[in-house]
């Protein structure tokens, strides 16, 4: 199995909750080490440039402003198949839908407000590293 890379974000209703601590947790519970991380408060433009992919999506104005309503944790994950896995620790987008133990079932507010965003491909990982982090701020 590769070592792996992927992207994370601890949405604003997450870090509103102070629930930084815990989501990371179960990120290193996983397996998934924290190779880079930053607080930020996003602008609604650059919300709206990270879920580009989204832009014809009925709600995407609404996504771009919750994302811009407080500060965000944005993080580079590694691990064996990091992808996937960060993906089986997030749960699925809809919180009821997600599996128990997930973070989205146990931390989601809403489909919307869900907590954590996770890269879904490698393509995807390596554009939205590249959108948040330079290489010098990816410290192993
Ligand atoms: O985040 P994930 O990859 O699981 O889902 P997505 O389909 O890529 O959607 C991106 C984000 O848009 C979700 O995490 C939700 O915050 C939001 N969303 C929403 O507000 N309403 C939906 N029906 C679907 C997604
Ligand atoms: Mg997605």
């Amino acid at each position: 199995m590769a070592l792996e890379r992927t992207f994370s974000i601890i949405k604003p209703d997450a870090t509103r909750r102070n629930l930084t601590g815990a989501i990371v947790k179960k990120f290193e519970d996983a397996g998934l080490r924290v190779v880079a991380s930053k607080r930020i408060h996003l602008s609604k433009a650059q919300a709206g440039e990270f879920y580009k992919v989204h832009a014809e999506r009925p709600f995407y104005d609404e996504l771009c402003e919750f994302m811009a309503s407080a500060p965000i944790v944005a993080q580079v994950l590694e691990g064996e198949n990091a992808i996937a896995k960060n993906r089986e620790v997030m749960g699925a987008t809809n919180p009821s839908d997600a599996a128990a133990g997930t973070i989205r079932a146990e931390f989601a507010e809403s489909v919307g407000e869900n907590s954590v965003h996770g890269s879904d491909a490698p393509e995807a990982a390596a554009e939205e590293i590249a959108y948040f982090f330079s290489g010098l701020e990816l410290v192993g």
